[in-house]
Order: structure tokens, then sequence, then C-alpha cells
């Protein structure tokens, strides 16, 4: 069984440009819920148990090889001259180990339907060996299945061919079971098969689809697998059909989590990516984006207007109106409003990150507060420290990052300024606006003040060197006596 599983392969197509898109990518990279169309398909291969993966490439090829950056095999479709010709570009690939394994088979699939699911390509696969197909169409049926391939069936029910809505009469458009550009193939009738394709059609393209009708010349098995799942088909060919992809998308994701215990009082704006996971009990608040991988814990309350991105959050945790990067925030924070945590960064439990605070590269101690307005960077915090608003941690010097440690209990006064490398013992407090430039060491005070100097009526002087009106002038006295 082990041997008959690693001879399964599968060449997605991701050649096109997709025109309608109106942008210079390839079509299989255009983002659902974040991800590339390409993802989704390889990952529903890798789900199915196939890795051995051969993506062809064709239209900007080198964005895709950048993309997958290593992770498969590739081809190069150097013109686009249809699906059949666009898998001819991969036979180097399926010969590959062949000898070892004749009775393997192949998965084409299109790189642009990003729903097509693992449940769908095993049990297909299952029905085209039971049946010693050498391909098996994986279909599904559509209220409208205008400009798909149409599956055409002989009296017996079985697949006879497939014949392009382009190429349709009008008898064969009314058939709804379509396409969905997904097959299983014997790798070694699909090589044979390939090499008889012509382009002899209203669009001059080898099609893939001529392999079924092939197949049946050749007195081979053709089959239909027809999914339970219509999704499989979507695909998106332009930008209005790229948005409703990810509102289903989106709308599938928000609905696993309802099941698992997350509460939603309204959907607005929250786009949770597949790959992210959220505790029981917890609520998103609308406008949150979750990315990334995120995860989040038990009973926290996300939102309204945040992004996670990369981030591990445990139980109880807050975060409102804030973002969050590739950072770690453990159980019972309260991040925001307005917060700003950039990555490498860990906020400890219990830990109050206030409003209009940024934290970059930082470990926050338990229960720590940094209630406003405060940089915290490249800095290690201790437990129950409190830092005063307008603090600035200073860690560029124009040249060199370097870091700050803040020991526990410490009390760091409004507008301190830390100019890194320093380090603070345990217990320190420093006075409001003290500029700290050496260590200092556990329980002392910093403090730095010139004298205070008053002059009394500087203001009452200064009116008339400006030669300010009498009406202001009254105005400016008069409120001075109120006081
Ligand atoms: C194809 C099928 C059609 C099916 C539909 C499902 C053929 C002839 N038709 O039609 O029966 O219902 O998919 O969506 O196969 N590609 C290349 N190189 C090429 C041409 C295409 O790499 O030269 C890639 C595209 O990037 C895309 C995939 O192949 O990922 C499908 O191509 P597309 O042009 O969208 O096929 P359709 O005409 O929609
Ligand atoms: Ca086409």
């Amino acid at each position: 069984m082990k041997a008959e599983n690693n001879s399964n392969k599968a060449v997605i197509l991701a050649g096109g440009q997709g025109k309608r898109m109106k942008a210079e990518i390839p079509k299989p990279l255009f983002r659902v819920l974040g991800e590339p169309m390409l993802e989704w398909v390889i990952s529903a291969c890798e789900d199915a148990g196939i890795s051995d993966i051969c993506v062809v490439k064709g239209y900007k090829e080198e964005l895709i090889e950048e993309y997958l950056g290593g992770r498969y095999t590739t081809a190069l479709q150097a013109e686009r001259l249809g699906t059949g010709h666009a898998v001819m570009q991969a036979v180097p690939f399926l010969e590959e180990g062949l000898e070892d394994a004749p009775d393997g088979n192949t998965l084409v699939l299109c790189g642009d339907a990003p729903f097509i699911d693992p449940v769908t390509i095993k049990e297909s696969l299952i029905l085209h060996r039971q049946n010693g197909n050498a391909v098996t169409v994986i279909t599904a049926e559509l209220d409208d299945p205008t400009g798909y391939g149409r599956v055409i069936r002989s009296g017996g029910g079985s697949i006879s061919a497939i014949v392009e809505h382009k190429d349709a009469t009008d008898e064969q458009r009314a058939v709804r079971e379509v396409n969905s550009g997904a097959y299983w193939f014997r790798t070694a009738d699909l090589i044979q098969l390939l090499g008889r394709l012509t382009n002899d059609n209203v669009q001059h393209e080898y099609y893939l689809t001529d392999t079924v009708a092939g197949a049946i010349a050749e007195g081979k098995n053709a089959g239909a697998y027809k999914s339970a799942n219509p999704q499989i088909i979507r695909g998106a060919n332009s930008r209005r059909d790229l948005l409703e992809l990810n509102e289903y998308a989106r709308m599938e994701v928000i609905g696993k989590h309802l099941d698992n215990g997350v509460e939603f009082a309204c959907t607005d704006g929250i786009i949770i990516e597949r790959s992210v996971e959220i505790g029981q009990g917890s609520e998103i608040l609308p406008g949150t984006i979750l990315r990334r991988g995120t995860s989040v814990g038990k009973n926290c309350i996300i939102g309204p207007y945040s992004v996670a991105d990369g981030c591990v959050i445990g139980d109880n945790v807050e975060i409102n109106t804030s973002q969050v990067f590739d950072s770690v925030i453990e159980n019972g924070a309260v991040i925001g409003p307005y917060v700003h945590i950039r990555p490498e960064s860990r906020i400890r439990s219990g830990a109050r990150i206030g409003d209009f605070v940024e934290i970059k590269n930082s470990e926050i101690g338990d229960e720590t507060m940094i209630s406003h307005l405060v940089y915290v960077g490249d800095s290690d915090v201790g437990r129950k420290v409190n830092i005063g608003a307008g603090t600035v941690t200073v860690n560029f010097d124009g040249i060199a990052k370097s870091r700050c440690t803040i020991g526990d209990y410490s009390f760091i006064g409004s507008n301190t300024n830390l100019i890194a490398p320093v380090r603070l013992g345990k217990g320190v407090y420093t006075a409001a606006g003290v500029t700290v430039t050496r260590d200092l060491p556990s329980y002392a005070l910093a403090i730095d003040r010139g004298e205070l100097k008053v002059r009394q009526g500087y203001t009452l002087k200064k009116m008339d060197e400006k030669k300010m009106d009498d009406k202001t002038k009254k105005e400016i006295t008069k409120r001075k006596k109120d006081e």
C-alpha cells in the first residue's frame, strides 16, 4: 500500500496570466484569505497524501519560482498553447520513477481553483483504481455551467467525452455536469495520450480534456467522479470572482470557529485565515484580521479593529484596536486601545499595555503596566514594573541598536529617556524627565534636576513687547484675575 501511495504524483497547472485580473502576476498567485490559490491546491494535495508535485509555470514564471522557494518541482511552459500542452511540459517529471511504479497515478489540477478538497481527491482515486481507468475526470453539477467543459455521457451513463463550451452544440450546452479541471490519470496512459493530442478546435489549443475521447478510442477505460462539493469548480477569472471566493472562504472559516464555540456577534470586516486557531469562549469583534497561523486561547476578546499576524495568544487576553505581529501574548494580558506590538516581543501574563504604546523585540514581565504613550524597543522589562507616559528606550544611536534592561518592581517616571545600552537593577526609580545614560543599581533613584527658575509677571511684560491690542490684553488679564 505504501509503495502505491508513493507513486501518486500531482501536476498543477499554473501557467496562465488571468488577463481580466489586470495585474502582472500569474493568476494562481492571487490570494484567497491571505494565501495564493496555488497554495490552497498544494495543501489539498498534501492533505490527501500527495507530495510529489510538479507545478507548470508560464506567465511570469519567476514569480511562481520565487513563491515556491524550491519546495516542489517545476516545469516551464514557454507559450500558452492549452491545458494539454501545459501537461506535456511535465512529461519528464511523469517519467521519473515510472519503471518502478508502472501503475502509478497522476492527479492533474488547476492552480486557480482553490477549493479542491482532499476528500474529493482521495475518493476519486479509489474509483479511478477500482475501475482500472486510464483517466477519471472529477466533475460537479452546476446550476449555471456557462463557460465550463461539459461532461458528455453515453447511453449507459459512462463518460464519452468532454466538450468545451465554445465547441459545444446547444444540446451539449444544456448539460449541467461540468469538468472541474481536475483528473486522475494512470501516469503511463497520460504520457501516451498526451502524445496524440491535436489543436483541432475553436481555440486552436491542445485540450487536456481530449484525453477522455482519446482513451476511449484506444479501448481504455475513462470515468467520471462526481463530487458532492460544487465549490471545487470555482475559480477566479476576474477580481469580482476573487472577491466572491474570498467571501465564501471567509464565511466557511468563521463557520468552523462558530462550531467550535467562538463568539461572533457580527462578522463585518472579520478576516480569519484558515491557519488560525481560536479557543472556546473567545469573542472576535468586527474589523479584526487574524493571520498566518495565529493561535488565540480561550475566553479572549479580540477586536474591534485589531490585527494579529503570526502570534501566539494565551487565554483571557484582550486586544482592543491594536496590531500585534510575530509575538507572544501570555494569559490575561490586556492590550490596547491603539497599541503596536512589533515582531519578537513577549508580553507576559497580566501585563497591561495601554494606548499609543509601541513595543518592539522586547520582553515585558508579568503584570507590568505600560499604560500610555511609550516606546519600548530592544528591551527586557521585568515584572510589576510601571512605565510612565512619554518614556522612550533610546535603542538606536544612528549606527547600532542596543538593549535596555529594567529590573522587577522598577518605577520609571514619565518622560524618562533610557539611553541604550543601559541596565537598571531591581526596584529602581527614575524621576520624571530624567535621561539615564549609565547603569543604575537596584533600589536607586535617578534624578537630574536643574534649579527651577520662576519669573514673576513675565507674560505681562511680553504682552507690551508684542504691542498686543487692548482687547486681547484685557481678556488675558481678566482670566488671570479669575484664577
Ligand atoms: C478548463 C477545461 C474545462 C474545465 C475548466 C474548469 C480544458 C481544455 N478545459 O477550461 O473543461 O471545465 O478548465 O475550470 O482543459 N493553463 C496553463 N497553460 C495553458 C492553459 C492553461 O498553464 O496553456 C492553466 C491555467 O493557468 C489554469 C488551468 O490551466 O490554471 C486551466 O486553464 P483555463 O484556461 O482556465 O481553462 P479553461 O478554459 O477554463
Ligand atoms: Ca481558457
